[in-house]
């Protein structure tokens, strides 16, 4: 058996040297499985010389057994330590490696914001819920009858040229885009039981230019109201209580006579804005009226036993003034950094 070494002290050293040499050597615990196999396992030096002991005189035995011993036993108290210090490092490397800082700002995704004209729409549409009135809705593509012969317009009223009402073709079917939200108050006579508290949010359409105080589609609110003994200073008291909801208590509302063909008498309406961006000042709001016998008869309603109020106002205008918009195109062409000045609100 040359590859067998004699056991001198010497061989012992150099094993133990070369094992503590290997272990200190090891970066990984992989490295330190490796050199474990290499320096303790069957085939080792050391392992090696351990078997040499069964060739030792008897009377050396105890000196050669104690020598092996304890070089094994400080390998394997290398290979210990290094281990604990290769796994602690290790885990260190491991938790640094996954390390969250749980005290950084989360990255959100961004919440966007809901419209303006949406969050004022149902703003209004709560004042007259709050009243006990209901939501009525029409379609936004309407017929001409109840845009407007219904509502008393004569055949030749300027509103129905071409020039300020979309036509649908073919124009014999007669439906146009609706100019106004008061086709809903014909239809919401005809589809309801008396009395009627109805307001009738909804988008309308007109030939008009897209400029800072124009919009070819823009948003409405009307409101209707069909009772027994319904006079205009219900009208009136309504109106204001709006305003001050609005545009705080200060608030009021007045009526000019106008002329529409729908409501007798009928008036344009305007609002003290008592908190205007250039200072308190009357500003043109809508229009309003007693609803016109001939629109109550239309709608088979004994204007003898009822009698009703009506209202239309813009919610872009409304929007522009409560809130200081200078250009109602902001409202219209949907950048989301518009609408999230006016908050998060949902
Ligand atoms: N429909 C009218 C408009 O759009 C406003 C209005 C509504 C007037 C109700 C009187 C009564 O101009």
């Amino acid at each position: 058996m040359s590859d067998v070494p004699e056991i001198t002290p010497e061989a012992v050293d150099d094993a133990v040297a070369a094992a503590l040499a290997a272990i200190a050597d090891a970066t990984t615990t992989a490295d330190l499985k490796a050199a474990r196999s290499a320096h303790t396992a069957e085939g080792s030096p050391l392992a090696k010389l351990n078997a040499r002991l069964r060739d030792v005189a008897p009377e050396r035995k105890a000196e050669f057994g104690k020598l092996i011993g304890q070089a094994r036993g400080r390998v394997n108290q290398a290979l210990a330590a290094r281990e604990d210090a290769l796994a602690a490092a290790e885990t260190a490397a491991r938790l640094e490696a996954e390390r969250v800082d749980i005290t950084a700002l989360a990255q959100r995704a961004r919440v966007g914001a809901r419209h303006p004209i949406s969050l004022l729409r149902e703003e209004i549409a709560d004042i007259f819920v709050g009243m006990g009135w209901e939501i009525a809705e029409g379609p936004e593509l309407e017929h001409e009858w109840f845009n407007f012969d219904a509502l008393n317009f004569d055949e030749d009223h300027p509103a129905r040229q071409m020039q300020d009402t979309f036509f649908v073709d073919p124009v014999a079917r007669h439906l146009v885009m609706r100019t106004h939200t008061s086709p809903v108050q014909v239809r919401s006579m005809l589809e309801r039981d008396l009395p009627i508290y109805v307001l009738c949010p909804g988008r309308v359409y007109r030939t008009d230019e897209f400029d800072a105080t124009h919009l070819p589609v823009f948003t409405q609110f009307e409101g209707l109201v069909v009772d027994k003994g319904i006079t205009m200073a219900h009208l009136k008291g309504t109106l204001d209580h709006a305003a001050r909801v609005l545009f705080g208590p200060e608030a009021k509302t007045r009526f000019r006579a106008n002329y529409f063909p729908f409501t007798e008498p009928s008036a344009e309406l305007d609002l003290w804005h008592p908190t205007f961006k250039g200072g308190a000042r009357w500003i043109e709001w809508g229009g309003c009226g007693m609803v016109n016998p001939n629109v109550l008869r239309a709608a088979g309603i004994d204007p003898e036993e009822y009698s009703g109020f009506a209202f239309g106002m813009g919610i872009e205008r409304t929007l522009m003034f409560r809130s200081d918009v200078q250009d109602m195109r902001d409202m219209a062409e949907g950048d989301v950094r518009f609408s999230e000045q006016f908050g998060m609100v949902v």
